[in-house]
């Protein structure tokens, strides 16, 4: 794919009539090919994309966004070789050690997503830490997908409602929409609004699949390191103007 564009050609764009999205939530793609691009080394790529997981909680709150959920590391990612994974979990380990700190006082609560009891115990507790320390932050509601996979999670909510079945605490046809997504990871988080993915890809990579049934899709052309408060704002924009009907007839 071609370069990302740069900041300053992005135009301004004109705001729909739709309040912002209250739930963004961002698949970051293309982090190796942007090192690939510049020569460097995959981890190089890693690590811009995590300064620009910071530049984006900062948008979000500038936009009034109260949601945020970010595709950290797929439940797919241990398959990548042993080395990036290393890099990648070390990046993680760090992020959580210097950053929450600066998350917190701006008023950013942190949830996890995900099989954490794959990461060392080190990272476990590091994540609980994390959660514990903001939980009493409101301003933005940050939640990070971390070995996450949307059909493993589907599955495991399936199992938990056929044993609570089994055991009498719920009657089958009790069971909505609504009651089900309270045995997903995601419980308590209202559906995401917009979902962006970065890279030119136009694919969801098994993130939110439960979640995701009515929420604007945004496929952008750059790379996630050089993701920034324009493509932000002009993902913002371009929400403004969607037609959203949730399945009704239009008006
Ligand atoms: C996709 O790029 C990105 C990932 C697999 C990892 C996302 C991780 C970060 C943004 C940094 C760490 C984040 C935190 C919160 C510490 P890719 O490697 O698949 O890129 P490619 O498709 O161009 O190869």
């Amino acid at each position: 794919m071609s370069p990302a564009p740069a900041t300053a050609s992005i135009p301004a764009e004109p705001l729909g009539t739709n309040a912002p999205p209250r739930h963004v939530a961002i698949i970051m793609d293309g982090n190796g090919r942007w090192a690939a691009a510049k020569h460097l080394p995959r981890v190089a790529g890693h690590r811009e994309g995590a300064r620009a997981v910071k530049r984006t909680v900062s948008a979000a709150i500038r936009h009034g966004v109260e949601w945020l959920t970010i595709y950290a590391f797929s439940s797919e990612n241990w398959r990548r070789p042993a080395g990036e994974v290393l890099d990648l979990t070390g990046l993680l380990r760090q992020y959580l050690r210097t950053e929450i700190a600066e998350l917190a006082s701006n008023g950013v609560r942190i949830r996890f997503i995900g099989a954490r009891d794959r990461f060392d115990a080190g990272i476990q507790q590091d994540l609980a830490r994390s959660e514990r320390d903001t939980a009493g932050n409101t301003k933005l509601n940050l939640t990070v997908a971390l070995s996450y996979g949307s059909r493993d999670e589907i599955l495991t909510a399936a199992l938990a409602l056929a044993q609570a079945i089994r055991d009498g605490r719920v009657a089958p046809d009790a069971v909505t929409e609504e009651s089900f997504g309270g045995f997903l990871s995601t419980h308590g988080i209202p559906d995401p609004d917009l979902i962006i993915r970065t890279s030119g890809e136009q694919r969801l990579s098994n993130f939110l699949l439960w979640q995701a049934a009515y929420a604007e899709l945004a496929f952008l052309d750059v790379l996630w390191p050089d993701f920034d408060e324009a493509h932000f704002a002009a993902a913002m924009a371009d929400f403004s103007r969607r037609e959203r009907r949730f399945g009704a007839r239009p008006g």
